[in-house]
Parts: C-alpha cells; structure tokens; sequence
C-alpha cells in the first residue's frame, strides 16, 4: 500500500512537470481512477481529448480510445502504457476487408463503431460509440447501412431503426460471453434489482434488460432509478465505478474480465510518463480520412 502511495504521487509530479493530462475509462482499475483528469465513456473521453491544452495524453483505456485521441489532437504526443492494452473485436476487421464489404454492398453509408482501428475509420462515413449508434445510424441520408465491427451492438440498433443494417461479425469476448442464464439467476438472487446492459451484449442478454445503455449512461440511469440494486451486464470494472458515483446503491457484476483494458497499471504508467512511451502514430493520410468519421459524429453528439 505505501509502495502505491509512492507510485500515485511520482505520477502525480511527472504529470504535473510535463504537462500532461491521464484519460481515464470506466473499466480502469480503481488505483488507475486515483491519477485520473478525467473518467469516461467511449465518447466522454473522445470529447475530452479534443478540449485538453496539455501536452501529453496518457490513455488508461485500449488502444482505440488512444488512437482516437491521436487523430483528433495530431500535434499532441499520445501514450499509452502497455502494448498489451489492445481490443481484440477492434481488431475483427481491416481496412482491406471493409473494403471489399463495401463493394458487396453499394449505396450503403459505413458506420463504424469507435472501437475500430484509424485504418477502418478511415474507411467509414461516421463513427459512432455505445451512447449514440442509433442516433447516428437515424442522422444519415442512406436506406442501408453497414455496420462494423460489433454484431451485437449492430442487432441492438436494429432496433432503433427503420433501416436495414448489415452488419459486419465480430464481438466483444467479455460481453458476448454474458448468458441469459446468468442474467436469470441473478434476478432470482436480487429480486428488487434493475438489470442494466451494455448494448455489446447478446440479444438475449438485452431482452432481460430494464435499461440498455454504454457505460457513462450507466451512471446517469443509476442515479436517477428508484431502485437501489443494479445487476450490470458489462465488464466487472464498471460497478467499481458505479459503487464511487452513486453510494449508497448496490451493484453486482454480471460479466467478466477485460484482461486488456486491466493490462494498465500504476507502474506502467509511471513509465509510459517518464520515458514518454509508447507512443501512437497515425499515418497523416489516415488520420485526415479518419478524423472525417470522428469529426461528423462528434457534431452530433455534442450539442
Ligand atoms: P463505452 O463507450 O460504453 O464506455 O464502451 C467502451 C467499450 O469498450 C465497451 O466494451
Ligand atoms: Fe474491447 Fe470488449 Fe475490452 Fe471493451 S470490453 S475494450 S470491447 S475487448
């Protein structure tokens, strides 16, 4: 614990010295939370990253949240502290393969999910996170509409839509592996709780939900819900998050591990700071097409 101390407060002085500002997401470890500017959601996150002044960005996240950063702030040195802090269904798909999707299926506009490489950004007409993808979706001009990578999260805007979305089949291993099953059981265990999803989750999963919604919703929905249980459907970090925003409610886990967003942790942010490692690049003609994508979405989304 004293040696945690230590840790938080050389970061605290190196971040301080070099005029850098740590982005946190919500699936961070509770320790990563105490060296936080700021805590957030996909698109929170985004947002915040385009409002900063510091010089450096370190990004306790998975590397799209940090790429993002990149594109949209080219003249600020983005880091992220582990190489290990990837998302393996940003990684279901390239920018060849869309591609040649896209080809399969003239007329339709692209819309990628945030967690997509710059590459496949690049590719896609507007981008989207968990707390705008029907809005989005609804904003465009198109009848059809591709949508990458998530399969889950495409079927959950079917909902939301009159258009036809083709989706693209990847998935996220923490929130597809959450069971119905599971879900049920949990209900019987806490009868007065509310079940809040994230929209990654399996059909069945949502069906279940009172609430379906990205991680920042989550927050707002537990504040402002009479109950005062919650059974989450997504990564088990989140409840950590939920216990700090709102005391005094019970939260319980419902899905597992991200084992790449806890790949972060003191030490090797305490690194990534003071060795200015390992930085993100984006190719500048990738990153002028990518930021396009981010850019149309972000104007949605903020006012
Ligand atoms: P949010 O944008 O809802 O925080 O989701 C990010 C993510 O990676 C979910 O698995
Ligand atoms: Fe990627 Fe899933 Fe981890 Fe989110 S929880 S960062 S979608 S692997």
């Amino acid at each position: 614990m004293a040696m945690q101390k230590e840790l938080i407060d050389k970061i605290l002085k190196l971040k301080k010295k070099k005029k850098a500002v740590i982005l946190v997401h919500n699936y961070q470890r509770p320790v990563i939370y105490k060296i936080a500017d700021f805590i957030g959601d996909s698109l929170d996150l985004s947002i915040a990253a385009t409002e900063t002044t510091a010089r450096i960005i370190v990004f306790c996240g998975v590397d799209f949240m940090a790429e993002s950063a990149k594109i949209l702030n080219p003249e600020k040195k983005v880091l992220l502290p582990t190489k290990a802090a990837t998302c393996p269904m940003a990684a279901m798909i390239n920018a060849t393969a869309l591609r040649k999707f896209k080809k399969r299926h003239p007329g339709a506009a692209v819309v990628c999910y945030i967690n997509t490489t710059a590459e496949v950004k690049a590719e896609s007409d507007i981008c989207c996170t968990s707390r705008n993808a029907g809005e989005i979706v609804n904003s465009l001009p198109n009848k059809q509409i591709i949508f990458v990578p998530d399969i889950h999260l495409a079927e959950y805007v079917q909902t939301q839509t009159k258009k036809r979305i083709i989706p693209w089949k990847g998935y996220c291993y923490v929130h597809a592996a959450i069971l119905a099953e599971t879900i049920k059981e949990a209900k019987k265990s806490h009868p007065k709780a509310e079940v809040i999803a994230h929209p990654e989750s399996p059909m069945e999963v949502l069906k279940l939900a009172d609430h379906v919604c990205g991680t920042g919703g989550m927050i707002k929905y537990a504040k402002q819900s009479k109950a005062k249980e919650f059974i989450v459907a997504t990564e088990e970090g989140m409840t950590n998050r939920l216990k700090l925003e709102v005391p005094g409610k019970k939260f319980y886990p419902a899905a597992g591990v991200c084992f790449n967003q806890k790949a972060v942790n003191l030490k090797n942010v305490y690194e990534s700071l003071n060795r200015e490692k390992y930085e993100i690049e984006v190719p500048e003609k990738v990153r002028i097409k990518a930021k396009k994508a981010l850019d149309r979405m972000l104007e949605i989304s903020i006012d």
